[in-house]
């Protein structure tokens, strides 16, 4: 089922006053919104400002307008996103406590409910917190992650709630469930540096937004992602372990130290095919001549290499971006051991947001094609496509 209207129940968080921003972007991606508010959350958050943002009233508990509400909204919703969720939320919902509007909600919605949890480390990490979220995530509930950093009581640790940007990320995917719960998925993404001298580098166009793409679909579904990134210009999604890397061959280091522990490799970078063999100690000096010379040699091709050592139960994912057209993105999977392939046009997809796929099967299964669908949207495609084969 495709989501259009999002139902937002915002609990006492601080982070409730990032909800109009949050607001803001899902009107202009051309969701229709609509709040429903705790007191608690009442003294942290403009009602006017909602009202105006969303164009609906906004649905508070005190008010006469409680009625039959929670069966109207219901109706509406097409996915019921609980942002900021305090734990005391999260406790009321885990024990079908339905004390107001918000919590109702929660036991007589039918459609997807995504949760953002936010509050203090201390919070997020108590066992009864870590218990509910896990209780929860068992039924089918998805949990966004959370941030790490400085929190709003000063102190340093998880439990910021995520970024509206990624938040409104996780909703273009379209869908959430449990069906990756207790799956490891290893995401590579992004570009890589090659050095030529200490101050310049070979590197390429690849943004990242596809590894995003797939590292939040695989939130989404209960997965745990590492994911390994070059130096790509779009933020990477929180609540996922990111190791960073710059040239080929770290990026193959850590690739391979990771590949042992997880059931599936998704290998989405853009990995330079040569280093420069001459990379020089210092800066080339202009003065000291008119020309240089630079020698590439061949990288390793990692997918390769992991399609070569990967277990009978492992699975992975190649990407090709081609010039070549799709049957030599078809030769290619079969040459690099990859269960599935995804094809790339280079010029529809390269550093855009948006992307034109093939999913092409080694096990001969009729190929899906993505037509100009967003990078979060192309994500969920192929994770459902992984699912099937886990
Ligand atoms: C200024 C302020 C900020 C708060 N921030 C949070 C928070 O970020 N997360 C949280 O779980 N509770 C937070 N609380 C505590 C909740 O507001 C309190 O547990 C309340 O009962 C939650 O009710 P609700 O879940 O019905 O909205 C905060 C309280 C205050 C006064």
């Amino acid at each position: 089922m495709s989501i259009r209207n999002i139902l937002i129940g915002v609990s006492g968080g601080i982070a409730a006053y990032k909800i109009p921003f949050l607001v803001r972007i899902l009107k202009k991606k051309g969701f229709d919104v609509k709040i429903v508010l705790t007191s608690s959350a009442e003294g942290m958050v403009g009602i006017d400002a909602l009202r105006t943002l969303t164009g609906h009233p906004v649905y508070r508990e005190r008010v006469g307008e409680y009625d039959m509400n929670h069966i109207r909204l219901e109706e509406w919703a097409d996915c019921y996103l609980i942002a900021p969720a305090t734990a005391n939320t999260i406790a009321k919902i885990t024990h079908g406590i339905a004390d107001n509007l918000l919590t109702t909600l929660f036991l007589s919605v039918t459609v997807p409910v995504l949760v953002a949890p936010a509050m203090n480390v201390n919070m997020w990490e108590n066992a009864a917190t870590q218990a509910n979220v896990k209780l929860l995530q068992s039924r089918g509930v998805s949990i966004l992650p959370v941030g790490e950093g400085e929190l709003a009581c000063g102190v340093v640790g998880a439990g910021r709630m995520i970024e509206p940007e990624d938040i409104a990320a996780y909703i273009d995917l379209g869908r959430f469930d449990s069906s990756l719960n207790g799956k490891k998925i290893l995401v590579v993404s992004g570009p890589t540096e090659e050095a030529i001298d200490p101050v310049r580098i070979i590197t390429n166009r690849s943004s990242g937004q596809m590894g995003n793409g797939l590292v939040r679909a695989a939130i989404a579904r209960g997965a745990h992602v590492t994911m390994i990134s070059g130096p790509a210009s779009s933020a990477v999604p929180e609540g996922c372990k990111l190791i960073r890397v710059r040239s080929a061959r770290e990026m193959a280091d850590a690739t391979f130290a990771e590949l042992e522990s997880n059931d599936a490799v998704i290998m989405a970078a853009a990995v330079s095919d040569f280093r420069v063999e001459n990379e020089s100690g210092e800066k080339i000096a202009r003065e000291k001549s008119d020309s240089v010379q630079l020698n590439l040699v061949a990288n390793l091709d990692i997918a390769q290499e992991i399609g070569r050592r990967k277990r009978k139960n492992q699975r992975l994912v190649t990407f090709a971006l081609e010039s070549g057209g799709v049957d030599r993105a078809f030769e290619k999977m079969l040459r690099k051991g990859s269960d599935f392939s995804v094809y790339n046009r280079i010029d529809e997809s390269l550093e855009k947001a948006t992307a034109t796929q093939t999913i092409l099967f080694a096990d001969g299964s009729e190929p899906i094609e993505l037509y100009n669908c967003s990078k979060e949207v192309c994500g969920a495609a192929i994770m459902d496509a992984l699912v099937r084969r886990l």
